[in-house]
């Protein structure tokens, strides 16, 4: 006997023969003690209970691999129950934290008490990065290694924080030795230096930042990172790619790298998006012209890109109204990521299966998660229904993030998450959390030897 049943719902499956190929199917899926047990046909089996998924589309959960939850120290910001709520309604059932709070997640015992608040209080799978820095760089191979922790991240230039490593001996040390994954933000820190005059040019406004942080602060940043990292023959994963240039770079690394973009930078173009959202859109790296936006959708469509993450960067509205540049750079997103990524799939610009191989099976594949990140038997049971036809608006009511506002406020969508299903229990359906103490648990991951 099953303890749920979700019902002719077209699914999202690895081809029989071909499990590198995604599928779509109508076929029912077993649930039992939070995995799943079977796929088939089980209209005669018995349930405790079923859901139909009639005309919905059941993708594997999907996982957001960059947020920022702000706890410990920010939580005026943001924290790790309100990130999370946030994530579930966006149909997002695990998600990879950053290492920039306060104090920031440097040693075993900061990732240990990130672990320890996100066991009270997650509502959805959780991992944390370990940031890396001088004075812990020598020790990363070991903390890395530490039970839920997706990997090492590293601020070759400075975002909200003070954690940027530029120095080459440093950089060396970090990326001797490793085992795990290191996630990049690249951007030169002496470049981004010598040109932050830039951005206090007249008239001051957040246009400039696409100016002062130009692409080839980025560039520079990753081909240097590159080599280092091929020196050391370590992988690496660079976050939020925003320029054409590196494209064009890393599509001869790929042996080496993976490549994540945002929804924003496939969403917004400067110099529109800076008039009509001003500094709350602006972010590191910046949002750029529309001929970057058309290379990035270019290497998402060709199969360069490896995963979308939202880079959930809540600030107040307070912060933001600040003026440029005292204003920070980031913006909330885990909630909108897959109603803006849907919407994008309405108007042609990708398919499902790519999008659920961006969402769900590549970063399970790339940062090694264990059974999860597919629909198959014996993996969890975490799920996000969407219905591809809805037509929804995004109000800053449904928002749950502490700072409860998004660029995307007033924004209509074709395409919405429906039910948000974690170890076979319904979470959140139709935007209504069913379960405000329900808990999600640690990400387990294949590289971690216990
Ligand atoms: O714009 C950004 N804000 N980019 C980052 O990489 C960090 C983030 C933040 O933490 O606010």
């Amino acid at each position: 006997m099953f303890d749920l049943v979700l019902k002719n719902g077209v699914c999202l499956l690895n081809h029989p023969q071909n499990p590198k190929e995604i599928i779509e199917e109508q076929i029912d899926i077993g649930i039992k003690d939070g995995y799943i047990k079977e796929i088939g046909s089980l209209s005669k089996s018995s349930t405790a209970e079923s859901l139909d998924c009639s005309n919905l589309h059941v993708l594997p959960g999907l996982i957001d691999s960059q947020v920022h939850f702000r706890e410990p120290g920010l939580e005026y910001k943001e924290d790790i129950q309100h990130g999370t709520l946030s994530a579930i309604k966006g149909g997002i059932t695990a998600v990879f934290e950053m290492p920039n709070t306060n104090p920031a997640t440097m040693t075993r015992e900061a990732l240990d008490h990130k672990i320890q608040i996100a066991q009270k209080k997650s509502h959805c799978d959780f991992a944390f990065y370990l940031g890396a820095g001088k004075g812990n760089a020598s020790q990363l191979n070991e903390i890395e290694n530490r039970p839920f922790c997706c990997g090492v991240k590293l601020f070759l230039g400075n975002s909200t924080g003070n954690l940027a490593v530029d120095n080459e001996e440093t950089l060396n040390i970090i990326l001797k030795n490793r085992n795990r994954m290191t996630a990049i933000h690249s951007e030169d820190e002496q470049r981004l230096v010598s040109r932050k005059h830039l951005s206090e040019q007249k008239p001051l406004r957040a246009h400039n930042h696409p100016v002062w942080r130009d692409p080839e602060s980025a560039l520079i940043s990753t081909k240097r990172i590159v080599g280092l990292a091929r020196k050391y023959n370590t992988p690496l994963h660079i976050l939020h790619i925003s320029t054409k240039e590196e494209m064009e770079f890393l599509k001869d690394h790929k042996d080496l790298v993976s490549i994540e973009v945002t929804p924003q930078h496939l969403t917004l173009a400067a110099p529109d998006c800076y008039d009509r959202y001003a500094s709350y859109v602006q972010m590191n790296p910046p949002i750029r012209d529309e001929s970057h936006q058309k290379a990035l959708w270019k290497a998402v469509t060709s199969g360069l890109v490896d995963t979308i993450g939202s880079d959930h960067a809540p600030h107040t509205k307070e912060e933001k109204e600040k003026p440029y540049p005292q204003s920070p750079a980031g913006m909330p997103g885990t909630q909108t990521l897959l109603p803006l990524m849907l919407n994008h799939l309405n108007q042609k610009r990708l398919d499902l299966k790519t999008l659920v191989k961006l969402l769900a099976y590549n970063p399970a594949k790339r940062f090694k998660i264990k059974n999860q990140g597919q629909i198959k038997v014996g993996y969890k049971a975490h799920f996000t229904i969407v219905d591809l036809k809805a037509k929804r608006k995004i109000e800053s009511k449904w928002l749950a993030s502490k700072c409860a506002w998004s660029p995307f406020e007033g924004w209509s969508v074709v395409g919405w998450p429906m039910v948000t299903i974690l170890y076979g229990q319904p979470i959140v359906r139709e935007d209504e959390v069913l379960s405000k103490d329900f808990l999600g648990q640690g990400i387990e991951f294949t590289d971690i030897s216990t």
